[in-house]
C-alpha cells in the first residue's frame, strides 16, 4: 500500500485542480466531445484521469473481435486504465485441441493493453464453462487431468508473465446442494475426477509460471452478506492459512437493474463484503459489473441504474483492498448471448454510439466523491489542502 501513500500527495493536489475546475465550470471535453452547459458540476473530468487520483483501476469488459475496431480501441483507452477480455483467454479459445494454443486473440488485447497503457486481467484459467469437448468429453484419470491442467496453467500464464496483472485463477467453483441448499464445491470436471484439492492447484501452478501475478478467486451472487458469501469466506480462508498464494477475490456483479427497491445488493452490503476480506488480507475487486435493462430502456430506468453504478463505485471506493471496479462491456452494443436472449441490454457506461451516459456519470460521481487514498487508510473523510 506502499503506492497508495506516496499518490495521496499527487491525489491531493489533483484534487484541486479539479476543484478549481469545478469552480470555473469548464464545459465537458475530451472523450466525450460534449458541449456542457457551464454549470456541469462533472465538467472537464474524465473516468480515467479522476480513476489514477484514487489509485483505482476502472475497468473494462471488452470483446477482441471489436478491438479490431479503431473506435472501439478508441473509447476504451481513453476512458479506461484496466482491460478484462470477456472470452480471449477463456480454455476453448486459448488451446482448443489437445496441447495447441491459440493466442490470436489474447495477444491482441495485451498489445492493445499496450498501446494505451491498460492493466491486463486475465479471465479465466479453470472453470466450468467454455471448455473445449475434448477436455469434457475426456475420460480423463486424475493424474492426466492434472497434467493437462498444469500445462494448460503454464502455458496461458507464462506467454504472458509480467504482462498480465490479475488472473482469475477459479472461477465459480461455488455452488448449492441440492437438496440441503448448502453450499458446496461444484461438481464438474475438475471436482470430480480431481477432487478439492484442484482450487489450490490451481493457484499453485499459476504462482509458479508468474510469481509476480495477483491471484483472484473469481465468483457470481456473494457480493452481499450471505450464505454463499460466508462459503467463499470459509474457503477462501482456508486456502490462504494453508499457505495457498491467492491474492485477492472478485466480484462479478452481473445485477439486472430492478423494476422497484428494494435494490440488492446495497452500497453497505457490498462494502461489508469487502472489509471481510481486507480483515484477512485479502485484495478484492469487482470484476464483471453490469446492469442489464429490458430494452429499449426508459429514461427513469437509466437514472436509477446511474446511481446503482455510482453506490458499486463507492462501496468499493471505501474499502482500501477494493483495487478495482470493471464493467462488463465497453458500450451498450456488447452483449452477451444471455442478454440478448432475455432482450435485455443497454448495461454499460456508453450508449451503443459510445456517447457517455448517465451511468457514466454515475461513476465519474463516486470518484470525485470519495476520499482520497491517504484518507482511506485513515478512515477519514479528506481535507483539500
Ligand atoms: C460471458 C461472456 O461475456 C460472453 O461473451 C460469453 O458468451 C459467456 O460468458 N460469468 C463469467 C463470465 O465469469 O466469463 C461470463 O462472460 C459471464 C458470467
Amino acid at each position: 500500500m506502499q503506492r497508495r501513500r506516496q499518490s495521496a500527495v499527487v491525489a491531493g493536489v489533483i484534487a484541486a485542480v479539479v476543484f478549481a475546475v469545478l469552480a470555473v465550470a469548464l464545459p465537458w471535453h475530451g472523450h466525450s466531445k460534449r458541449k456542457g452547459t457551464g454549470t456541469d458540476p462533472l465538467a472537464g473530468v474524465t473516468l480515467r484521469e479522476q480513476a489514477a487520483t484514487r489509485d483505482i483501476a476502472i475497468g473494462v469488459g471488452a470483446n477482441s473481435q471489436r478491438l479490431l475496431d479503431p473506435r472501439y480501441q478508441q473509447l476504451i483507452g481513453s476512458n479506461f486504465n484496466s482491460i478484462t477480455d470477456t472470452n480471449a483467454f477463456k480454455w476453448d479459445v486459448t488451446e482448443p485441441r489437445p496441447g495447441e494454443f491459440n493466442f490470436t486473440a489474447a495477444d491482441r488485447v495485451v498489445s492493445v493493453a499496450e498501446r494505451y497503457h491498460l492493466r491486463v486481467r486475465g479471465h479465466t484459467l479453470i472453470w466450468h464453462n467454455q471448455n473445449p469437448s475434448w477436455l469434457t468429453q475426456g475420460h480423463w484419470t486424475k493424474a492426466a487431468l492434472k497434467a493437462v491442467m498444469k500445462r494448460h496453467i503454464m502455458s496461458v500464464v507464462g506467454r504472458y508473465r509480467g504482462l498480465v496483472a490479475q488472473w482469475d485463477v477459479v472461477n465459480e467453483a461455488l455452488t448449492t446442494a441440492k437438496p440441503s441448499g448448502r453450499y458446496v464445491l461444484r461438481s464438474d470436471l475438475w471436482e470430480k475426477v480431481i477432487g478439492p484439492e484442484y482450487v489450490a492447484d490451481a493457484f499453485i501452478w499459476a504462482h509458479e509460471a508468474d510469481p509476480s501475478a495477483q491471484l483472484f478467486y473469481n465468483d457470481y451472487g456473494a457480493e452481499a452478506p450471505s450464505r454463499r458469501f460466508d462459503a467463499e469466506y470459509r474457503m477462501v480462508a482456508r486456502l490462504k492459512a494453508a499457505g495457498v498464494p491467492i491474492n485477492g477475490v472478485g466480484l462479478q456483479m452481473h445485477r439486472p437493474v430492478p423494476k422497484a427497491p428494494p435494490y440488492y445488493p446495497t452500497k453497505a452490503q457490498v462494502s461489508t463484503v469487502l472489509r471481510q476480506f481486507a480483515d484477512i488480507g485479502v485484495h478484492t475487486e469487482i470484476t464483471e459489473m453490469d446492469q442489464p435493462l429490458p430494452l429499449p430502456p426508459q429514461p427513469a430506468q437509466l437514472g436509477l441504474q446511474a446511481s446503482l453504478f455510482e453506490q458499486m463505485t463507492a462501496a468499493c471506493l471505501s474499502v482500501q483492498l477494493c483495487g478495482g471496479v470493471t464493467i462488463w462491456g465497453a458500450d451498450d452494443s456488447d452483449r452477451y448471448p444471455v442478454l440478448i436472449k432475455r432482450d435485455l441490454g443497454a448495461a454499460t457506461l456508453f450508449t451503443t454510439s459510445g456517447q457517455p451516459k448517465l451511468a457514466y456519470r454515475g461513476v465519474l460521481a463516486a470518484l470525485i466523491k470519495a476520499p482520497g487514498p491517504l484518507a482511506q487508510a485513515r478512515g477519514e473523510p479528506q481535507t483539500v489542502p
